[in-house]
């Protein structure tokens, strides 16, 4: 079935080389899942070369995982690793036809750093931004080309999780907009087309809940039982949890930015920025995933 708004395929742009700005977690995931579903080269750059050998050193241990769980051949392991290259000359994205960003969520940052790469890529290459709640359209607003610009929206953990939100501003071109969507489905997931407002369909809601979780530990109920109280309800994870996995210091941004653009609808916790300071609200094992909240792994009690 053809998405909601979703112009011809025919418009769409081949994609043969990869640029990922940014090296954290969030591009680290989704630079694996280009490697593995478009089989490309894929370059990832980053401030320094710590940050980029971190995020290579992230995709090759992932690489190993799916070969050892059989998910992959040793053959299409050692493609993979062959393919990825870490580097902080920008100059190797220059033959790149989708360079996607994941760097810190700040307007100002986001948009220099398209404004720095756009000179040296290729002009028919399609940008595009992971941004969660910034607008499209002004993280596009120092580019020669803003039409060529789209967000790709991924959500956490990449792998598994099965949407993408694909966000249309009001400069984007059809030829844009078709190759972000027939790259979604190349990446085997499923894309929506949003508009350009603050935290376009997901994260508009996730921060009612998540927000309101706050709201009631600020006011006094202990995080426990607001996760407690949460577990009827059938979510695959307890708002502690959730915070954690988006990460504390990304989650209160996210509330922020919400906030910022609507603050009668949207709450800001200051205690969320608090405890962001801590690192995370939970206990992990040594593979960084939470341990079960039912096991009693909350650390730090918030209420
Ligand atoms: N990183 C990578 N992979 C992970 C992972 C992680 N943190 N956590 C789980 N997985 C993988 C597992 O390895 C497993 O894969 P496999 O089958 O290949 O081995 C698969 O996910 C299922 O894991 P589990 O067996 O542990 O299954 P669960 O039933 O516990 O499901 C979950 C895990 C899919 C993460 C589920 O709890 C879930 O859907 N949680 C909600 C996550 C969510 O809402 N994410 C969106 C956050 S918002 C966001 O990202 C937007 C941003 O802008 C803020």
């Amino acid at each position: 079935k053809k998405p909601a708004g979703a112009p011809d395929k025919a418009l769409a742009k081949p994609v043969t080389k990869v640029g990922v700005l940014g090296a954290g977690y969030m591009a680290s995931q989704f630079a694996l899942l280009f490697l593995r579903r478009l089989q490309v080269p894929v370059v990832i750059t980053d401030l320094d070369q710590d940050r980029v050998d971190k995020g290579v050193a992230y995709i090759t241990g992932e690489i190993d995982t799916l070969l050892g769980k059989g998910r992959i051949s040793s053959d299409e392991a050692n493609r993979l690793k062959a393919l990825v290259h870490g580097t902080t000359d920008k100059s190797e994205f220059a033959d790149c036809d989708w360079v996607i960003e994941a760097v810190f969520e700040e307007l100002s940052i986001k948009q220099d750093v398209f404004a720095e790469i756009e000179p040296i890529i290729s002009p028919e290459a399609v940008l595009a931004t992971n941004t969660s709640s910034l607008s499209v359209e002004e993280i596009g607003a120092k580019l020669a080309h803003p039409e060529r610009l789209v967000g790709f929206h991924f959500f956490t953990p990449v792998a598994v999780m099965p949407l993408i939100e694909v966000v249309k501003t009001g400069k984007t071109d059809d030829a844009t907009l078709s190759t972000a969507m027939v790259t979604a489905a190349k990446l085997k997931k499923n894309a929506v087309i949003t508009a350009d407002t603050p935290g376009f369909v997901v994260n508009r809601l996730l921060a009612v809940l998540l927000g309101e979780a706050m709201r009631a530990v600020d006011e006094g109920t202990p995080f426990e039982t607001v996760d407690e109280a949460m577990a009827p309800l059938g979510l695959p994870m307890a708002p502690s949890v959730l915070l954690d996995l988006v990460g504390l210091k990304v989650g209160a941004h996210v509330l922020d930015t919400h906030h910022a653009a609507f603050p009668d609808r949207f709450y800001r916790s200051e205690k969320l920025h608090e405890l962001a300071d801590y690192g995370t609200l939970l206990e992990k094992d040594d593979k960084g995933k939470v341990k079960g909240f039912d096991k009693g792994a909350l650390k730090i009690i918030a209420g």
